[in-house]
């Protein structure tokens, strides 16, 4: 199955956005994954409003929006406002999951859940039938261009199986380190929607990588 693929404005030209969302825009990309970050949940700051309602006004994609921030159920509201068609946070930043999902869905996005590289998926085993999406960090969230962490693989298939268990309709997405090489391999364990920043951005010809990333099931061996 083609992956749905979801390149990270967080490696775009900040000083030229309008040329990279030009060329999403004409891509075969999926969606527009964009990173929030606080500097609190994580070690580092993006982009907020500002940026985001700028973004929207030029792109075709749907916004896939990642919150890596403290308190992200206070905002949930603001990020519709802001054009987010998928809102996803972090398990290890909310103390209340089955709400803030619950609110997310009720103003009419998907909502994801994402777990740091150290946070079992077993914990998600109450809320997945009520998901959209499990994001799995395969790198510590913060930064783009860091290296794929190996032992995703085995969470990968631990997630598809409780999935299966919980009859639960959640896409599997992966964030970090994704590349050309291990594509194919991700979906094979089982993953629905690639985010590749560094892969896609700094690549010669960044739309043929996007085309490379939706194709790579057919290098499945
Ligand atoms: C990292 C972010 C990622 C980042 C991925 O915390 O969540 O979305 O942009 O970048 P790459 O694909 O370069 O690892
Ligand atoms: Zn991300």
């Amino acid at each position: 199955m083609q992956a749905i693929v979801a390149p990270s404005l967080l490696s775009a030209n900040f000083g030229n956005l309008d040329a990279d969302i030009e060329m999403i825009n004409n891509s075969s990309a999926d969606w527009l994954h964009i990173d929030v970050m606080d500097g609190v949940f994580v070690p580092n700051i993006s982009f907020g409003f500002p940026v985001l309602d700028a973004v929207r006004k030029k792109t075709k994609k749907p916004l896939d929006v990642h919150l890596m921030i403290v308190n992200p159920e206070n905002y949930t509201e603001r990020f519709r406002e802001a054009g987010a068609s998928v809102l996803t946070l972090h398990y290890e930043a909310v103390d209340h999951l089955d709400s803030a999902v619950r609110q997310i869905q009720s103003l009419g996005m998907k909502a994801g859940v994402s777990l740091n590289p150290h946070t079992p998926v077993s914990l998600l085993e109450e809320i997945l039938p009520l998901l959209d999406m499990v994001l799995l960090m395969t790198v510590n969230p913060g930064f783009g261009g860091q290296t794929f962490i190996e032992s995703s693989y085995n969470k990968i298939r631990k997630l598809k199986e409780l999935i299966k268990e919980t009859a639960s309709p959640a896409l599997i997405q992966v964030d970090g380190g994704v590349d050309i090489n291990n594509a194919p391999l991700l979906v094979q364990a089982g993953v629905n929607v690639l985010v590749a920043g560094n892969t896609v951005f700094g690549s010669d010809n960044p739309s043929e990588t996007i085309n490379s990333l939706k194709n790579c099931h057919k290098r499945i061996t």
